[in-house]
């Protein structure tokens, strides 16, 4: 059972970039009536025909052809970082609404350019991460809104490891402009830390590149060199509007460690955050006078991977014209502090942030998946 009425005519959408996740997409748009996959595209068509084969979409083809089509209204854009402003402003260009992989852009001019387009056109623009919407998640959230740990006084968040270069087929990107740990991994974070606590009014931060060179190990590139363009430790503290300090760590140069991934504390007790690169738990939880840590049941669905949840909200806001959860001003923020740790190592001081967002609306517990209200 799923959320549109049955006259609602399903969103026709488009997928522009055939890589390693567009598989995720692929199959997500099997659980939800109210949007249908119809096309996808690539830089490499040839790539695009076969995913367009492999998951039973009715055309891979062009990114040019999947733009001129008029039937399809929403692009998911799930090119390399490098590209998501770009195919972003063309598909807005083209009059079609775009939900985009993370990070949102890479500069903050692109951004602000594609949010202002979409506004001039009446159109949407939204971004992953959509984890902050599984049940891990959404279970801290009202853990925190329900007052169990009191008030939110400070946060850690640890998001530490050696890099992708061991794994992912092509991980240059990893290593360019638009990449880093803060760009690949920052955005399950700060979205998950944005969406638990508000927004953020000042950062600080320094960074570091510990090995300019890096070679990969994975297939097909194996023994190919890596120049490494971006800092690869990033080390950052941030003030929340509403008071608390986060520490937020994120590193592609640690070979191992025992840190969280997310910790908040309040007045009356800790919690543990689950992993935000994931939909579900565990959920913990320790309050002033208990003995030990007690791991909460999971209250809200969406626990399993659900990646391309929050394009589905996306669609089903577009027909009920009610504002979607991984939306503009969130992915905005979000970009805005990961520049602004660079920002302030390379300046040696604090960075008044003058972004800010909403903290979105949680989702209703108990959901089944196709569900989203
Ligand atoms: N791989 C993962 O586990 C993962 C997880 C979550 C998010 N992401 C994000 O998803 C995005 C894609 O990652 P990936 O791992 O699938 O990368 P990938 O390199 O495997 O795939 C990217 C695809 O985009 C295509 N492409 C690049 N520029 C294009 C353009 N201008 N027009 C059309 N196609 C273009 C490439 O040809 C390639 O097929 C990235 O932003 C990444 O941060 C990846």
């Amino acid at each position: 059972m799923n959320s549109a009425t049955t006259d609602q005519v399903a969103v026709k959408v488009g997928v522009i970039g055939c890589g390693n996740i567009s598989g995720a997409y692929f199959n997500t748009n099997k659980s939800f009536n109210f949007f249908e996959i119809v096309a996808c595209a690539d830089l490499d068509v040839e790539r695009a025909k076969a995913k367009a084969e492999e998951f039973g979409i009715a055309k891979g083809c062009s990114v040019d052809e999947l733009l001129a089509d008029s039937e399809i209204a929403f692009v998911i854009n799930l090119t390399i970082p490098q590209a998501h402003g770009p195919v972003m402003l063309r598909a807005l260009e083209s009059g079609k609404s775009v939900y985009n992989e993370k990070p949102f852009t890479v500069t903050r001019e692109e951004a602000q350019r594609a949010i202002d387009l979409a506004n001039e056109k009446g159109l949407r623009v939204g971004s992953a991460p959509d984890t902050f919407l599984g049940g891990g998640i959404q279970t801290c959230r009202k853990l925190i809104d329900d007052g169990e740990i009191g008030t939110p006084v400070a946060a850690s968040a640890f998001m530490m490891g050696r890099g992708h270069e061991s794994w992912h087929p092509s991980p240059e990107f990893y290593y360019k402009v638009g990449g880093g740990p803060m760009f690949d991994m920052g955005p399950y974070y700060l979205t998950a830390l944005v969406s638990l606590m508000g927004p953020v009014k000042r950062v600080t931060g320094a960074t570091r590149i510990t090995f300019p060179e890096r070679t990969i190990t994975s297939q097909p590139l194996h023994g190919t060199k890596i120049s490494v363009d971006v800092p690869t430790h990033i080390a950052g503290v941030m003030d929340f509007q509403n008071g608390a300090i986060a520490t937020l760590v994120t590193s592609f140069d640690v070979p191992a460690h025992t840190m969280p991934n997310i910790e908040i504390y309040g007045t009356e007790g800790s919690l543990r955050v689950p992993d935000p690169n994931s939909f579900g738990g565990p959920v913990r939880i320790k309050r002033i006078g208990d003995d030990d840590w007690r791991e909460v049941p999971l209250t809200h669905g969406y626990q399993a991977n659900a990646r391309g949840v929050g394009m589905a909200d996306m669609a089903l806001s577009m027909q009920k014209s009610r504002p979607h959860r991984a939306n503009e001003k969130l992915a905005y923020h979000v970009l805005d502090l990961m520049h602004a740790f660079h920002d302030a190592s390379d300046q040696e001081r604090h960075i008044a942030i003058q972004s800010t967002c909403e903290r979105p609306a949680p989702l209703p517990a108990g959901l089944q998946d196709g569900q989203l209200d």
